[in-house]
């Protein structure tokens, strides 16, 4: 925030109102006041925030954010996650979504730790020096200074009280973001983290068996939600799957902290799609790391192959790209294997 200064904002046709300090977003500045206001991305891509600005006027962060078509332009539609309120508003949102556990807040996070998982995925520790709350499968908004740009992590431990916040981020190529995490950022730097934010998070009182599926950065959320479901204290009769896409065998790795989630756990399967490698077998992986015959092709196509209609006993989480996410949604959902509210999913753009 650059202050105390703040603007009131109207949800029309409803009684709903909320503060929203100078600075911050519309979208963020409701979750914090715990409305839940419709989102995903929080970065200006996926357009689930879009509104209309009734009265008062906001100032646009991104302008050519993709998350609004030209058609939602033509009829002035605007994105509640890149819209910063410079007056009082009115506005006028679509049906609110379900509100998280843990309203989102910044603060300041130092970097304690960096460990490489593979050629070029990494996991970044930071520290809070407050709890850390929020709920297995979530992510945050971390500021970089040196950018200055703002990126969505999910992290891939789970809430503490000793305020560590664990990232598992995948360098992508050409990235401006991940080339200051992986490249400028150093042990002791402090940024600026957000959040909690996201939807794909642990349904602690869904007492059905768990399919996790990860890709890329998104891998971390599924890493929290396993460990988190190994904490729960039905979890000795809980059965887990997680499956890891990855275009080689170089993209697959199965963190140490999930050993002790498999001991919790009454069972816990890993799974390894492999896309674009023609000439691999189980001998690439280390012994028991992946539990079945690993799969090519995508890993949306691997969850279908392995379950198919066995799936409906399941609830289904999913982090990664939309091209992964929207493929699963496409397979479960609309394949009718999985009802939509069984499938948890966030895309990481
Ligand atoms: Fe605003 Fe995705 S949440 S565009």
């Amino acid at each position: 925030m650059t202050g105390e200064a703040r603007h009131h904002v109207v949800v029309d046709g409803t009684d709903v109102q909320f503060d929203c300090l100078e600075g911050d977003t519309l979208l963020r500045a409701a979750l914090r006041a715990g409305i839940g206001l419709s989102y995903e991305c929080n970065s200006g891509s996926c357009g689930s925030c879009r509104y209309e600005l009734l009265d008062g006027e906001v100032r646009t962060r991104w302008s050519e954010a993709p998350g609004l078509s030209a058609r939602d332009r033509r009829k002035g539609r605007r994105l509640a996650c890149q819209s910063v309120p410079v007056s009082d508003c009115t506005v006028r949102v679509g049906t609110p979504t379900e509100i998280a556990m843990h309203r989102p807040g910044k603060q300041r996070a130092e970097l304690k730790e960096v460990h490489p998982l593979t050629h070029d995925l990494s996991e970044f520790v930071f520290s809070t020096g407050q709890p850390a709350v929020f709920s297995p499968g979530q992510y945050a908004m971390i500021h970089l200074p040196a950018g200055p740009v703002e990126r969505a992590y999910s992290m891939s431990n789970v809430g503490n009280c000793y305020g560590e916040w664990r990232f598992v981020v995948k360098r992508s190529p050409g990235g401006h973001a991940t080339s200051i995490l992986f490249d400028k950022l150093e042990v002791g730097d402090v940024v600026e983290l957000d959040g909690p934010y996201g939807h794909a998070y642990l349904r602690e009182h869904d007492n059905r068996n768990i399919v996790c599926v990860g890709g890329g950065s998104g891998l971390g959320a599924m890493i929290s939600i396993v460990l988190g479901a190994a904490r729960l204290p039905d979890a000795g009769a809980r059965t887990v799957h997680l499956f890891i896409g990855g275009r080689t065998t170089q993209d697959i790795v199965v963190p140490v902290a999930l050993e002790l989630a498999a001991v919790r756990l009454g069972e816990l399967n890993i799974h390894a799609a492999v896309s674009d490698q023609a000439d691999f077998d189980q001998a690439d992986f280390e012994d028991g790391e992946v539990t079945s015959t690993p799969y090519r092709g995508f890993v949306h196509d691997a969850v279908v192959n392995y379950f198919d209609e066995a799936i409906r006993d399941f609830t289904c989480y999913a982090a990664g790209p939309p091209a992964m996410t929207d493929s699963l949604a496409r397979a479960l959902v609309l394949g009718q294997l999985l009802d939509a509210d069984r499938l948890h999913f966030d895309r990481f753009y």
